[in-house]
């Protein structure tokens, strides 16, 4: 099996000066988090040794060039490039990437850009990356899809190809409430985007619940324990917080290159507590918030002037946007400001550099800085954290933390704050600047067993693990979907068999689910199917609803076929009469029905339908959140309501069902089954009201549950049109006899 990343960026980035091509390694945490991890992928039992990286290598190359870096990034990074045009390029990276998702999904919702022009180029390029996709993959790979830039590739592979598709977001989920700020169109396709995917991985638990919220509410759909299930699609949402390589941070702080620069950094700043800044150049970093304490820090504490100095790495970053330029500004001139303000010849309060420093340097910096001061207003994880305790041999050095980062969740004995108040970023610097050795180090210790612990593979392989397992899991159930060879069975047993009876469940197995009750009536060819099929009177065809009589009577009275309606009260067999399954109460109703009532008015587009023996509270038309809650809380009371009455509450699809004890399809079906030896028996149904029949049916029976879900049934078809095409194959097949 091989691995196929797909990201954005590669990891390398090309740079050109006078027609030389220059290769250097990528900036930010994807890149640095999954490139350790494809390294290591020797060592993994879970995927073979080999992967190719498909992105856009940083730069818009001449149709000439194109052969020569394609090759050169196959042989010597392993990495497939997807050519992009800078007219592209930059509405869609710098446009919808970076001055919509990036802002809005980090809150900065002032700063979000509503482009229509953005969004086409968004999908366009999507396009782009699915063929380049579509160029490498094989059919034994399995995909993993990386970040906000795709989020609509996982829908589109999903309509070429089968092989396992996995997304992670990198950066956060944002709630529901931000999210929906996006225009009705973008939100839904970005959401039915992300569901092409078989997993979708998020940092952090807050970010996959926001997500499976917005699902809900935009999309209606339900999930069970992450779980979607669309027609034979199975989604699961999860959470994994990415890891690093923590040995080889660890180990690296050891090394005699390391202990080198570490000579040569000693000799600046040897004398000095070290207060190290380091990110890339973005306004969610919160380096000015970080800068103001810095100043306020000073002011307050005379007694560490000439005694500290802040390392002010900023890693230059997506300079093409506005807002990145003008904070670039801002971080000069603060910075200029606080050196000339505290500094003098022989101390200078900030060391500023403006890029990215290489590995070995990195490691050497973190070693020999006593503070890391991290204070993202927002960051999906924030690696820098992870890597600087981790590399602190001697377990000293004070982490200070924003809560506002995914990894303060996991790395709970850091100084957390709130980076928007400056006076709490104040108190964790004099905190951690007085903080003794001996705490240093036992909270360092419990944090560095934790990264040992839960590090960038693990992170990895337990993504890959589930993908692979969600893959199996839905094998199984696809074994079960009634195939070629069962259906061809079945109608061959239909055939020759001289007495049969057919149960058909009516919502969601002959017709899809509709919001409005009462327009979900049979149209002619619904009709057809069902005359057709009972004209044989060797057939008995039974209608099994939980509508109630009078509508079935309308819709179906005509047709020689029995009915059973409540799902399981009122029976209308060969006569044509209704009958009751057994003597039942209804004064009940009127006890409940105020409580119904009550819920009806507290949750628009919620309503009442009274039936003679049952009531059902339907609540699909509602606001798909607020909808569960409510019902949830109308099922605890009415469940308290009617604890000593012979009535059962029930839970459908959308829908809170009250009604007698011991109703059911099974129980009504048995009035048919046992009338006569029937020597082909076929239900099917969609819904928990028809698991009753298809567990109590003979052994013989074919039962067919409409959807992928786990039943009782024998077979699973996905959808009612594919209900639909069984019975017209049988009638032809039949007539064709
Ligand atoms: N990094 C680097 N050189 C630098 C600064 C940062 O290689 O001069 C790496 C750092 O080791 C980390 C990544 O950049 O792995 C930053 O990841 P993080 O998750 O902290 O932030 P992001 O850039 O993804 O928002
Ligand atoms: C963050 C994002 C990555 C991105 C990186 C660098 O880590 O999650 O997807 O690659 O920043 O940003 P850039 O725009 O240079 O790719």
């Amino acid at each position: 099996m091989r691995l196929l990343v797909v990201s954005n960026r590669l990891p390398i980035t090309i740079t050109e000066k006078q027609g030389l091509y220059k290769f250097q390694k990528s900036a930010g945490g994807l890149v640095s988090g999954l490139s350790v991890y494809l390294d290591s992928l020797k060592s993994s039992s879970c995927v073979e040794n080999n992967y190719v990286w498909v992105g856009w290598p940083g730069i818009a190359v001449a149709d000439k060039k194109k052969n020569e870096i394609r090759n050169k990034l196959l042989a010597g990074y392993d990495s497939y490039p997807v050519f992009i045009t800078e007219k592209y390029m930059d509405k869609f990276y710098h446009g919808f990437c970076n001055n919509t998702i990036w802002p809005l999904f980090h809150y900065f919702t002032s700063y979000t850009i509503y482009d229509e022009e953005y969004w086409n180029s968004y999908r366009k390029t999507t396009e782009i990356f699915f063929d380049a996709v579509m160029e490498v993959v094989r059919p034994d790979d399995i995909v993993w899809i990386h970040d906000y830039h795709l989020m609509l590739l996982p829908e589109m592979l999903r309509k070429k190809i089968k092989n396992p598709i996995g997304f992670f977001l990198h950066i956060p989920f944002p709630h529901f409430e931000i999210f929906r700020l996006l225009p009705e169109k973008w939100r839904t396709d970005i959401l039915n985007g992300l569901l092409g995917a078989n997993l979708v991985g998020f940092h952090t638990h807050d970010y996959t619940q926001y997500f499976l919220h917005c699902v809900h509410r935009i999309l209606g759909y339900e999930h069970n324990m992450g779980k979607i299930i669309i027609n034979d699609h199975i989604i699961k949402a999860d959470t994994f917080p990415m890891g690093i390589d923590f040995d080889k941070y660890h180990n690296a702080a050891g090394t005699k290159e390391v202990h080198k620069r570490k000579k040569e950094l000693n000799k600046t700043l040897g004398h000095f507590k070290v207060i190290l800044s380091i990110d890339r150049l973005d306004y969610t970093k919160g380096i000015l918030n970080r800068l103001q304490a810095y100043n306020t820090f000073l002011e307050n504490n005379s007694k560490w002037r000439e005694k500290v100095i802040l390392v002010l790495i900023v890693v230059p970053s997506r300079i093409g946007v506005e807002h990145y330029q003008e904070m670039k500004k801002q971080i000069d001139a603060l910075a200029g400001n606080i050196n000339g303000k505290y500094g003098n010849v022989n101390w200078t309060p900030i060391l500023y550099q403006y890029k990215s420093l290489p590995f070995n340097p990195l490691v050497a910096l973190y070693s020999v800085s006593d503070v890391a001061l991290i204070t993202p207003l927002r960051d999906g994880m924030n690696l820098i954290a992870k890597e600087f305790v981790s590399v602190k041999k001697d377990k000293t050095g004070v982490l200070i933390l924003s809560e506002m980062t995914g990894a303060a969740k996991e790395m709970g004995e850091a100084i957390i704050m709130n980076p928007n108040n400056i006076e709490e970023i104040v108190e964790a610097l004099e905190k951690a600047m007085d903080m003794p050795h001996e705490e240093q180090i036992k909270r360092n210790s419990a944090l560095q067993k934790r990264l040992a612990t839960y590090d960038v593979r693990r992170w990895a392989q337990d993504f890959i693990k589930e993908l692979l397992l969600l893959k199996k899991e839905k094998n199984n159930f696809l074994s079960k979907i009634l195939g070629p060879t069962s259906r061809k069975q079945l109608i061959k047993d239909f055939i020759i068999s001289q007495k049969r009876l057919i149960f058909l469940d009516y919502d969601g197995t002959l017709v899809p689910y509709s919001e409005n009750h009462q327009k979900a009536k049979p149209n002619k060819i619904i009709l057809n199917i069902l005359e057709n099929l009972s004209a044989d009177k060797a057939t008995e065809i039974v209608l099994t609803s939980g509508r109630d009589k009078s509508t079935l009577e309308k819709w179906f009275g005509a047709l020689d076929i029995g009915l059973i309606a409540e799902h399981g009260i009122w029976l209308r067999g060969d006569n044509k009469k209704w009958d009751i399954i057994k003597p039942m109460a209804n004064e009940w109703k009127e006890q409940i029905k105020p409580l119904l009532e009550i819920y009806t008015d507290r949750l628009p587009g919620s309503f009442i339908e009274e039936k003679e023996y049952s009531i059902v509270w339907h609540y699909r038309k509602a606001d798909a959140d607020i909808g569960s809650l409510i019902a949830k809380e109308l099922i605890d009371y009415l469940v308290n309501l009617t604890a000593n009455m012979e009535i059962q509450v029930m839970q459908g699809d959308k829908v809170i069902e009250i009604t007698n004890t011991d109703v059911n399809k099974s129980n009504a079906g048995a009035r048919w089954v046992s009338k006569n030896k029937h020597d082909f028996i076929m239900a099917i149904g969609d819904g928990w009201t028809d698991e009753f029949l298809f567990k109590t049916l003979p052994e013989t029976a074919y039962s067919i549950r409409v959807g992928l879900t786990q039943s009782y049934a024998k077979f699973n078809l996905r959808n009612n049109r594919e209900v639909l095409d069984l019975l017209k194959l049988i009638i032809k097949i039949k007539k064709s006899k």
